[in-house]
């Protein structure tokens, strides 16, 4: 057990229109990104195809999107540093006014697995999170990290695994993220924030996140974003199909290990007894 850092991460929509998809995955990073923090703790490599986000003890890199969103399905590709610290790759969507947050969060090692975190935020109230542990190294190479969001559900992927639903529930009483987004991305040191008081060991830095595909074919805010003439507001993407419902089932079944709706304050949200 190392230290505790927080990488954050992205959220990029993505259509699903395939000839996009591809020119998407190449696309510069300064196309629909501006660097939050600190210009040399954010490098683009492969002409900007790709960037790399150093955390070290003077800070961490973050990057946001030029544009607000309102809805879309959205992908990046990352991959953790290789110096195996229990790192915590943050993701989020947020918006500035009220509070919605759609996330990812990694939370570094447990054992030999380690620990993807997601949360929702919606109306600013938060605390659904959910764990559980990847079936692979994700400091190894590249995996795709997706969320969709549309009016019906929110969906998170991990290489194409659906691996968290949110459904829109407000009309029994449900809260649903409703306001424009940012898609984020940064590594931050998490001490003391989901890391069980571990600290951060600084003898391991600097730590580097890498992340590429820096598309995004999302509706921006003040367009129909509800429209279905949007691929991933599409009927089909109301619900998981039969394949993902499997999977998503075998996840829930083999890799998730908590989730709020389990805990004592599950009762305070309306989805954990739909
Ligand atoms: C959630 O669903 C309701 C219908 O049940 C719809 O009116 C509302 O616009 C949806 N919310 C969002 C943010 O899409």
């Amino acid at each position: 057990m190392k230290g505790s850092l927080f990488l954050c991460l992205v959220l990029v929509f993505i259509s699903c229109l395939k000839k996009d998809v591809v020119s998407q995955k190449y696309l510069n990073f300064d196309k629909n990104y501006v660097v939050m923090s600190s210009q040399d703790h954010v490098l683009r490599l492969n002409g900007g195809t790709e960037a790399q986000l150093t955390l070290d003890q003077a800070g961490g890199g973050a990057f946001q999107s030029l544009l607000k969103y309102g809805s879309g399905y959205f992908e990046m590709q990352i991959k953790l540093p290789s110096n195996h610290s229990p790192g915590v790759l943050h993701s989020d969507i947020g918006s500035d006014n009220v509070h919605d947050e759609i996330d990812f969060e990694f939370l570094g090692t447990d054992g030999p697995s380690y620990i993807l975190q997601t949360n929702v935020f919606a109306d600013d109230v938060g605390g659904r999170e959910e764990r559980l542990h990847l079936w692979f190294d994700p400091t190894l190479a590249f995996h795709n990290y997706g969320i969709l969001w549309n009016s019906h559900q929110i969906v998170f992927f991990v290489d194409q695994v659906p691996i968290r639903v949110f459904k829109n529930l407000t009309s029994i009483g449900g809260r649903y993220p409703s306001q424009g987004m940012l898609v984020q991305g940064s590594i931050w040191n998490g001490e003391g924030w989901a890391s069980n008081g571990r600290k951060v060991d600084w003898s391991q830095a600097p730590f580097q996140a890498n992340y590429k595909s820096f598309g995004i074919l999302g509706c921006q805010i003040g367009n129909q974003c509800d429209s279905q003439t949007l691929p991933w507001n599409n009927q089909d993407k109301w619900e998981l199909n039969p394949k993902q419902q499997s999977d998503y089932e075998n996840v829930k079944r083999k890799y998730v290990y908590d989730t709020y709706c389990l805990s004592p304050r599950g009762k305070n949200y309306r989805e954990c007894h739909p």
